[in-house]
């Protein structure tokens, strides 16, 4: 409309003139040369009108929740801003993209939990984040990919739990890293490796578990990394286990860094389910440190195609990731497999996996489906011949599993085998685990791990003998003394009926270790 353009025409050299004389200021701010001070003054917004020219802002001690994208666009020279002691816990993507310019950036002691990588895009000149004092609990992969020339990262006093390995990929530049002050447990050699200009390095007052997966970092503290930790920041006390509790971790030797691989219980092993059943399975695993348990079913590969597996669910850690179709769902962190109205989709081979930092452990669940009968109670079939006429299947391999006579023989024949195999294994163990016995001299426990230093005694591991005083006698399956699944189930030429497969071997695996171990932590 002609009338508005000229009315803006008119307007606009005002607003130039109001802008040249620095009269631009948002209500009840102080403004002076490139600086605006906005704090302690109740804002729960960040106010509109600061002169575009600005290159430090002063927003602290305020009420301000969250920054939007459009908040700070007009602000392309900032250089400066600090927003510490709000009450911030949104800062939408993007919210700094116009700040190219940005070198400090003060976040801290906001209510921040979640960090998002497009927060920070943008920021490429950005050399200080405070983000002390806030809620993060995870780091996740990538976080801080947009900052390129971050040479001080302040994560101290947060909730942090969780480091993902590439939580810090990208800061190549950073010379500064707090991490103290927060909850995590673990931290991996790899979430470390992209800090190449790393000086100081702060991780005191986690609570520290003390297992094989801290090993490296003891390691590296000792050799070069020293020089990365002031004498304070070197107190790396652990919290766990109790036996290494308030210990710091540089006065605990190598080899009492220890994790227990996982042992698995599947209870049942197997399962027939008619249409429309409700079926749970537990699988109880036990390990140090407490494993991750997941289930997943696995399809079949009959024509030499690639195994697709679908995961379950996760143990502590996970959620509800992924679930095949709304079949299937199960109770996070308690290992149990829940299906509820059972169809012919459920049927298959299913995998119970438990991990931790000492190895995982997979033990399998098979079931199948009665399609006999849908509905409750009819009395059972008039005598038509052979008794095992119901089709059971197995949706993923489409078998049936009523089998010649002849095929059973030579299924049994495969199963003995594979018992007598097991027999020997033990056996050969047995031997091994005397001799180790005899060259050590101590009490009785062979520990094999690729983290420790060696086998570790006893003493070592007491706590984790029961009130009985069991034994205890562990195996890194990551050194596969059997074949594993994979190569066993894999490797099967397809075709073949597949039935004596790995699961067996897997079985008699899992049987031949459970009366060793004594000691068990369950989920
Ligand atoms: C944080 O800001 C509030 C006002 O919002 C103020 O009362 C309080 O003293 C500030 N805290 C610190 C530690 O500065
Ligand atoms: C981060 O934000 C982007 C853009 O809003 C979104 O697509 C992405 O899923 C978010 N990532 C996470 C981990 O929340
Ligand atoms: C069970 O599944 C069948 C077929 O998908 C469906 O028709 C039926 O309503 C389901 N029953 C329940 C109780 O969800
Ligand atoms: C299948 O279901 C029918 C009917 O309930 C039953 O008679 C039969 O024993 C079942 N088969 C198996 C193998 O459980």
């Amino acid at each position: 409309m002609a009338l508005g353009e000229s009315m803006l025409a008119s307007l606009l050299p005002i607003l130039s003139l109001l802008l040249l004389r620095g009269q631009g200021c948002p209500t009840a701010c102080r403004c002076y040369s490139m600086t605006v001070e906005c704090g302690s003054l109740s804002l729960q917004h960040v106010p509109p009108g600061i002169p575009p020219i600005t290159q430090t802002v002063f927003l602290q001690d305020n009420s301000i929740t969250q920054i939007h994208q459009a908040d700070l666009a007009p602000l392309s020279g900032l250089q400066y801003l600090y927003m510490q002691n709000n009450s911030l816990w949104a800062l939408e993507p993007g919210a700094f993209l116009g700040q190219q310019q940005l070198l400090e950036l003060a976040l801290n002691r906001n209510r921040i939990h979640l960090l998002n990588s497009s927060i920070f895009k943008g920021l490429d000149h950005l050399r200080v984040l405070y983000l002390a004092g806030n809620q993060i609990t995870r780091l996740l992969d990538f976080t801080f990919c947009y900052l390129p020339r971050l040479q001080e990262l302040h994560l101290q006093e947060n909730s942090i739990e969780l480091l993902e390995d590439q939580a810090l990929a990208g800061l190549s530049s950073l010379a500064l890293l707090d991490l103290s002050k927060n909850q995590l447990s673990t931290i991996s050699r790899d979430a470390l490796v992209p800090l190449a200009s790393l000086q100081v390095l702060r991780l005191t007052e986690n609570p520290w578990r003390c297992d094989c997966a801290l090993h490296w970092l003891g390691a590296w503290i000792k050799e070069g990394g020293q020089r990365l930790l002031s004498s304070l920041d070197k107190k790396i006390v652990c919290s766990e286990p109790p036996r290494l509790a308030h210990q710091s971790l540089l006065d605990i030797s190598g080899n009492s860094l220890i994790c227990i691989p996982p042992t698995v219980h599947v209870e049942p092993v197997e399962a027939t389910a008619r249409l429309g059943d409700d079926l749970r399975v537990s699988c109880q695993a036990s390990g140090y440190p407490q494993p991750l348990v997941t289930w997943r079913k696995v399809a079949q590969s009959r024509l030499g195609l690639p195994r697709a597996s679908v995961r379950l669910v996760g143990g502590p850690r996970g959620g509800n990731e992924g679930s095949l179709g709304e079949h299937l769902a199960s109770d996070t962190g308690s290992g149990m497999l829940s299906l509820t109205n059972i169809t012919m989709a459920h049927a298959g081979k299913y995998e119970c996996e438990a991990s931790n930092p000492g190895g995982s452990t997979r033990v399998p669940f098979q079931l199948l489906v009665n399609l006999s009968q849908q509905q409750p109670p009819r009395p059972p079939p008039p005598a038509s011949g052979a008794v095992s006429r119901e089709p059971l299947y197995e949706a993923g391999s489409m078998d049936f599993r009523a089998l010649g006579a002849a095929t059973q023989t030579a299924i049994a024949a495969g199963i003995s085998l594979l018992a007598l195999t097991a027999l020997l294994l033990t056996v050969m163990i047995c031997r091994k685990h005397r001799k180790r016995k005899k060259a050590k001299q101590e009490e009785s426990v062979l520990y094999v791990n690729d983290y420790s230093d060696g086998p570790t005694t006893f003493a070592q591991l007491e706590e984790y003998r029961d009130e009985r005083g069991h034994e205890m006698f562990v195996i890194n399956r990551n050194k596969p003394l059997f074949p594993t699944y994979e190569e066993s189930g894999e490797g099967a030429p397809p075709g073949r009926p597949g039935l004596v497969p790995s699961s067996e071997t897997l079985q008699d695996q899992g049987l031949l270790f459970q009366p060793q171990i004594a000691y068990e932590i369950h989920c």
